[in-house]
């Protein structure tokens, strides 16, 4: 008689209940630092199999975080258990938020950030060196592999990005280090939304994002919405594109800003493509109502990795 009473694992506990026993989680190795939180490695108890140990990823509220940040820490949870699950966004799996300091658990992502991985996976040959007028010669046949490589990390980011979208979130800080490299080279998206409904309040205020990744409105007015999520988007392209290059590679941030408002942008790439630069371009239009949807970028996409096979 088979036992049916157990779940699978994957459905192991109902949804609302995220919550793990402390004594469950070990923090092992501190790898990442913010304003608020610490981000560990470290492992959990698998639920319900509870003698199966998993790697985690663990975010911890920092002891001196301030209300403000507190409110922040929780939103984040809630939109992460909100969220259905997706191929390309990081998975929640648990949280302690039972007494201080809070813990939340995620995948660990064995590769890192994009940002580190594409700076890895940087060919040998293909050294563009964008910062002299010395461009070296880009092997032909190797480079129509990496297009295909890069426009699949791009779609896939893409596709979490339309995800969270359908969720009416925005992801409003999108940059390659800000993208997880999972098991296989899979791209997910984490630490969106903040708890932000672009429904109920499509600006939202900050004063900590990188400049060379916002539209020109974001300068401006500081507003964060989907539009302004393409723009980054775009510069995002831009840096996999370069395999993790810094955006305006000749400039400083106040620079950038200014040039921005003229109406300057990032010359075309010399690997890159006609079609793709053009993307690129479209992410960077003046008005936020001239900027493609994801889908359309997805289209896109789908476009130029039929015409790079
Ligand atoms: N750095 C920040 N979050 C991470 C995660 N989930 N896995 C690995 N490194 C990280």
């Amino acid at each position: 008689q088979p036992d049916n009473t157990e779940l699978p694992v994957e459905y192991g506990r109902l949804k609302q209940q995220w919550e793990i026993a402390r004594k469950d989680v070990r923090l092992v190795e501190l790898i990442a630092k913010g304003s608020y939180v610490e981000v560990w490695r470290g492992r959990m108890r698998k639920y319900p199999r509870r003698n199966e140990i998993m790697k985690v990823a663990i975010k911890r509220i920092m002891s001196e975080a301030c209300d403000k940040e507190r409110r922040y820490f929780l939103a984040e949870l809630e939109v992460m258990k909100a969220i259905q699950p997706h191929p390309n966004i990081l998975p929640l799996i648990g949280c302690y938020t039972g007494s201080d300091p809070w813990l939340i658990m995620v995948e660990y992502a064995v590769e890192g950030s994009l940002y580190q991985y594409l700076q890895h996976h940087r060919p040998g040959d293909l050294r563009v060196e964008i910062n002299s007028d010395r461009r070296d010669s880009v092997s032909v046949r190797n480079q129509q592999l990496t297009s295909l490589k890069l426009l699949s990390l791009t779609a896939q980011i893409v596709s979490g990005l339309q995800h969270i979208n359908r969720f009416k979130m925005v992801f409003y800080r999108l940059r390659a280090s800000n993208i997880l490299v999972c098991k296989g080279g899979t791209c997910k998206l984490s630490g969106f939304g903040f708890g932000v409904d672009i429904t109920e309040r499509n600006m939202y205020e900050s004063n900590s994002l990188p400049l060379r990744w916002m539209s020109p409105e974001c300068l401006v007015d500081n507003v964060f919405n989907t539009k302004t999520d393409v723009w980054s988007f775009g510069i995002l392209f831009w840096e996999i594109v370069h395999f993790g290059h810094l955006p305006y590679p000749d400039m400083g941030p106040q620079e950038v800003t200014e040039k921005i408002h003229t109406g300057y942008r990032m010359p075309q790439p010399i690997h890159c493509s006609g079609d793709l630069y053009n993307l690129m371009l479209m992410c960077w239009a003046e008005n936020p109502e001239n900027r493609p949807s994801f889908g359309d970028i997805m289209q896109n996409l789908h476009h130029l990795a039929e015409n790079a096979e």
